[in-house]
């Protein structure tokens, strides 16, 4: 059965409901970045390549049509360093020229642009020096920075230094140790994951490496400066990935050492910040001996992590009292890797509801941006289907599913669900 929509919560005037997604995920042919590099390695550890992924460096127009024409007033977009600054000092004025046409395309379109300057990948030369870990990576992510503030003067008021440090300390880790692995193998039978996936990045199982951490706290500092002093208007901020960490009886300390790192040192370097994206999309329980693995026989996604939609309501009023109430909340994430598109209805349903009512207690929230506008490359895989728009791997044909239709509509009519139980109308499932 489809859940209830409700009367629900009135959206406060200006808030971005919208979608997400990142660059490499969903453009196609990202050559000059590490990503790209690793994933087409000989003997790479990566099942799937990203390739053409939804070709939406081509196709951005019609994928900012298709959301616009759901109801959606805002979307959230990565641009690309590596194509920006494929060489070391050398920018690519066509790349510039590109992603402005996309900052004006979606203004014409009536979607507020949310820009995101890295996520996840670099330049290959960046990678080459070091990455995060070369003396120089701060100094050369804000001029990278400083670049990008021709993007962003097309009409950019949103942007996101970095998405997810924590999870970029954490995959520093991960493919240093799988790198590690497959040396150690090459002998005899290969070892380590068979793709990078979501779930092979469980933070249980990966220590954040706490000196790429402090240098990507340096380097969105470096770059929060550069961007204010270049457009004091700018309302610059960075996304973290919310681990809803969520202590047994107990295991309070335990839960609260184990969170640091992962997660909380990153929302308090956010304390100056305009804004802070949270991104939620399950829990970890920790017990008195660390992290609790996710029951037998508990739903899970296709990325294998557990069904609990109301981690986003959890992560929302755990960010605000990290950072404080001073800096507002945008959700630049949420959603669920699922082939059953009443599923996602359900999910963020119940997420909606747990956003509602941590803004009726009076959390400062801007805007709800669904992970992921489209279904795109899940870091290995394209199996782990999170968007509201199908995109057909050989024709590249985009199909809303019944989902994007119904948040859609939610956008238009400015309410989102608060739990409240009422009959369920068509029209929200239908409209757009
Ligand atoms: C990342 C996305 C990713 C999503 C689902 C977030 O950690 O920002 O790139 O696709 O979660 O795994």
């Amino acid at each position: 059965m489809t859940p209830s929509t409700g009367p629900g919560l009135a959206l406060p005037e200006g808030f971005l409901m919208g979608a997400s997604t990142s660059a490499h995920q969903i453009e196609g042919n990202n050559v000059s970045s590490d990503w790209w590099a690793i994933e087409n390695r000989p003997g790479t550890f990566v099942a799937e390549r990203s390739g053409d992924a939804a070709d939406s460096f081509h196709r951005w127009p019609e994928d900012m049509d298709l959301l616009s024409g759901l109801g959606f007033n805002a979307y959230r977009f990565g641009i690309e360093w590596a194509r920006i600054e494929p060489e070391r000092g050398r920018v690519s004025r066509a790349a510039v020229e590109h992603y402005r046409a996309m900052v004006l395309g979606a203004l014409e379109r009536g979607l507020t642009p949310v820009v995101t300057l890295h996520h996840f990948t670099s330049p290959r030369w960046f990678s080459e020096l070091g990455g995060w870990t070369s003396p120089e990576s701060a100094e050369l992510f804000a001029r990278y920075a400083s670049t990008a503030l021709e993007v962003l003067g097309a009409g950019v008021r949103h942007v996101a230094t970095i998405n997810e440090p924590n999870m970029i300390a954490l995959m520093h880790s991960i493919v240093r140790r799988t790198a590690r692995q497959t040396a150690d193998a090459s002998d005899g039978p290969k070892a380590g994951p068979e793709h990078t996936g979501a779930a092979a990045l469980d933070p249980a199982t990966a220590e954040p490496d706490a000196e790429v951490g402090q240098a990507l706290i340096r380097a969105h500092r470096a770059a929060f400066a550069v961007l204010k002093a270049g457009d004091p208007e700018l309302q610059v901020g960075w996304t973290v990935a919310n681990q809803v960490h969520q202590a047994e009886p107990g295991a309070e300390e335990v839960a609260a050492a184990y969170a640091w790192p992962r997660e909380d040192v990153f929302l308090e370097a956010a304390r100056e910040d305009d804004w802070i994206g949270v991104q939620a999309y399950t829990r970890h329980r920790i017990g008195r001996e660390g992290p609790i693995p996710v029951p037998r026989g508990a739903a899970t996604t296709l990325t294998g992590w557990e069904i609990y939609p109301e981690a986003l309501g959890e992560a929302v009023r755990h960010t605000a009292e990290v950072v404080g109430p001073h800096v507002p909340v945008l959700v630049t994430e949420n959603g669920i890797a699922t082939a059953d598109d009443e599923q996602r209805i359900g999910y963020v349903t119940a997420a909606l509801a747990g956003l509602a009512a941590a803004m009726r207690d009076g959390i400062d929230v801007r805007g709800y941006l669904h992970w992921s506008a489209l279904d795109n490359y899940e870091w290995g895989s394209y199996r782990p289907t999170f968007g509201l728009i199908a995109v057909d791997p050989d024709t590249f044909a985009r199909t809303p599913k019944p989902s994007a239709r119904w948040l859609g509509a939610m956008a238009r009519a400015g309410r989102i669900p608060d739990g409240t139980p009422t009959a369920v109308t068509g029209d929200a499932r239908c409209a757009g």
